[in-house]
């Protein structure tokens, strides 16, 4: 037994090293060296280690990430040294003023410094404690001197190194060594998140400021666990042993131990240069990958900045160069009311266009009613609109002084702006909901939703307006049932814009099975969820036949999104849907990645029928040649069934009553090129 133990210790030891190595490569680095399955099987392994001998887990194993139990509220902790905050410039002139007053405390000449030149991280300011090389403690910022304990919820984001290596090759790590960075999300997970959360039903956030420090703060570290945090380090708090002199070197230190540190840095000797910079990046601040609300400029010698001291709390050594706010007052002249794929009904405030930060500006995000009615928002009144990198513009509240008297309060909807049934309120209260399964407005939104993950290209807003108002479409699935001629009946198709989007349909037939489930629209099965869903339920067969406890168990899953996937299986209406689906030849399992698949034709089976301009063995040969397989007989399983002079006869008959798409040789080629 005891040796059992010891080697379940070597082996779980071995396990989290790999782990750790592996997450670093994936999250941090984005380079893995080995899939996503390979990397399952080593938690999956490391877990039940855990499981046999429960005296093995260790805080700093990479399975205690996610699980914990909710805590009580977050303990106050002192920091080691004080967390300062910077002093600021907004112009050129405030930089030079900067530099004037330092140079003149220091001995030696300004012109020999070094500056690093950072991005000013928008997010929550964390400080990282580690001990031998472990994390052992993260809090919040709070006051500077005391902040809370967040170390569950830190624990949860992948970019954090539970463990620094202690003795891998270059410099060694000192006992105590606490670091200070900045948890953010990144501009491209943002978006996402919010759809989410208004799919669940959740209020979503303003930016993505907001969402690092909401999520971050929950007492429940399973929902930090769900959101898209990042940790971005960059400087070096109090340590017990030797750390690098300067900031450029403190920074490619932190790297070697595994943090993440902002990519983009400037390295310049010289105050004209710096403003430079910063007037440059005024410009690019949007191409930041997170949202960044300045520059942070500092003296790359540590003991220079050591030497200058600090005054009222902010270091005289490095300055915060703040970007020009992106924010303008205008008139709130009226609100539209839209329905999305969920039923959901979103306010949207339509502005006097104003200019923001060399953007016209004439609608913007009023979030939902509960933010107008805590904000009390007035149609008529002055309001002050805010951007946030390449986030859409939000209404982040009234200019109260601006008021006359004749602004008009906000009232939610009574009736759904498209179908006019009445709309109800949520359970939790914060959205309106149109709840008519046939409501128009919500049926254009789930086609361009479906549209847009199964890669149909041409089936924007406006096409899905037409073919809804149409009846062709009565469910997403019945884009599959389109022809040329009921495309033609379209304003504005021609042949060939209709025979392009007959193409991009078809092409879309081969999604793989994640696609095709994250497309279905299910409440919180996006793109990330799905991928999750698959790796457990290969097929939909066994995703249908699934408990909701079963699904919940899914790492990176919550009872809610369970709950959703299970009642929409339960609704007859879907089982229709799904029968559709499999004699649409979607795929609805998991199919193994091959090379094949980079072929234009991978995964597409057809049927010739009728005579072509080239013998249907050269045909046959060249489908083939591209990935594609040729069949004798229509069945479920054919994708398209190509047409040549005078088709007819049983395969046509049996394509028709399958609805298997027919497509022209003309439309094969193409189809080939499209992909
Ligand atoms: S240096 C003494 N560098 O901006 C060191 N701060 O008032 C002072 N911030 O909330 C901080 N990105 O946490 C530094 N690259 C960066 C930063 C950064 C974001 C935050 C900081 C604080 C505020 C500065």
């Amino acid at each position: 037994m005891a040796s059992d133990l010891a080697a379940a210790r070597d082996r779980a030891r071995q396990l989290r090293d790999e782990i750790s190595f592996h997450n670093h490569r994936y999250h941090v680095l984005d380079r893995p060296l080995i899939s996503d399955g390979q990397f399952d099987a080593l938690v999956d392994e490391l877990r039940q280690i855990e499981r046999d001998f429960p005296e093995l887990v260790t805080p700093d194993s990479p399975t205690q990430r996610v699980g914990h139990q909710p805590a009580e509220g977050f303990r106050k902790v002192t920091h080691p040294a004080p967390i300062l905050s910077l002093d600021k410039a907004t112009s050129r002139d405030e930089l030079i003023a900067w530099h004037t007053r330092i140079s003149k405390l220091l001995p030696e000449p300004t012109s020999s410094l070094a500056y690093v030149v950072e991005p000013k991280l928008d997010g929550l300011t964390v400080v990282l404690h580690y001990d031998d090389g472990q994390f052992v403690m993260g809090a919040t910022r709070g006051d500077g001197q005391t902040g809370e304990d967040i170390t569950a919820n830190l624990r949860t984001l992948r970019t954090l190194p539970l463990k620094v290596p202690v003795d891998r090759d270059g410099p060694s790590v000192p006992h105590h060594l606490v670091v200070r960075g900045e948890v953010v999300i990144l501009l491209s997970d943002f978006d996402a998140l919010n759809e989410r959360l208004v799919a669940d039903g959740q209020p979503p956030f303003a930016n993505p400021r907001n969402a690092a420090a909401g999520s971050l703060r929950q007492l429940d570290p399973r929902i930090s666990a769900q959101r898209p945090l990042r940790l971005f380090v960059y400087s070096i708090v109090s340590a017990d042993g030797p750390i690098p002199a300067t900031q450029s070197d403190t920074l490619a230190y932190l790297e070697h131990l595994g943090f993440g540190v902002p990519a983009e840095v400037a390295m310049l000797d010289d105050l004209n240069r710096v403003a430079d910079y910063c007037d440059t990046m005024v410009q690019r601040r949007s191409t930041f990958p997170y949202e960044a609300d300045g520059l942070v400029i500092k003296i790359d010698d540590l003991a220079v900045q050591a030497q200058l001291g600090a005054v009222g709390g902010r270091p005289r050594g490095a300055i915060a160069y703040k970007f020009p706010a992106q924010e303008a007052v205008t008139t709130l002249r009226g609100v539209e009311y839209s329905v999305g794929r969920t039923g959901i009904i979103t306010p949207t405030a339509l502005l006097e266009p104003v200019g923001i930060a060399g953007v016209t500006v004439s609608r913007a995000s009023l979030h939902n009613f509960d933010a107008i009615a805590e904000r009390d928002i007035r149609i008529g009144d002055r309001v002050v609109v805010k951007r946030a990198g390449d986030v859409i513009p939000y209404v982040s509240g009234p200019v109260l002084d601006a008021r006359t008297g004749s602004e008009q309060p906000i009232e939610p909807p009574v009736a759904c702006p498209s179908c006019q049934e009445p709309v109800i309120r949520d359970e939790g209260g914060i959205a309106y909901y149109c709840i008519n399964a046939a409501c128009p407005a919500q049926l254009v939104q789930r086609l361009t939703y479906f549209a847009a993950l199964m890669d149909i290209e041409g089936m924007g807003e406006r096409t899905a307006v037409q073919l809804v108002d149409r009846g062709l479409v009565h469910d997403p699935i019945d884009v599959y049932e389109l022809t040329m001629e009921s495309l033609l009946t379209l304003e504005g198709f021609g042949e060939k814009k209709a025979s392009n989007l007959l193409a991009s349909i078809a092409a879309s037939r081969g999604q793989p099975f994640d696609r095709v489930l994250a497309a279905l629209g299910i409440r919180g099965v996006g793109t990330t969820v799905a991928s999750l869903l698959v790796s457990r339920f290969p097929s939909l067969d066994a995703l249908q036949s699934a408990s909701a406890d079963d699904i919940a168990t899914v790492e990176g899953l919550g009872p809610i999104t369970a709950r959703a996937i299970v009642d929409w299986f339960s609704r007859p209406r879907h089982h229709d849907i799904i029968a559709h689906m499999a004699s649409a030849g979607l795929n609805l399992h998991k199919t193994k990645p091959t090379l094949l698949a980079e072929q234009p034709l991978a995964g597409l089976t057809f049927v010739i029928t009728g005579t072509l301009s080239r013998p249907r063995s050269e045909v046959q040969a060249w489908i083939e040649s591209l990935g594609g397989k040729v069949t004798g007989s229509v069945t479920p399983k054919t994708s398209f069934l190509v047409t040549g002079a005078d088709p007819g006869g049983t395969k046509y008959n049996r394509a028709q009553e399958l609805h298997t798409p027919m497509i022209t040789e003309e439309q094969l080629t193409a189809l080939a090129k499209a992909k």
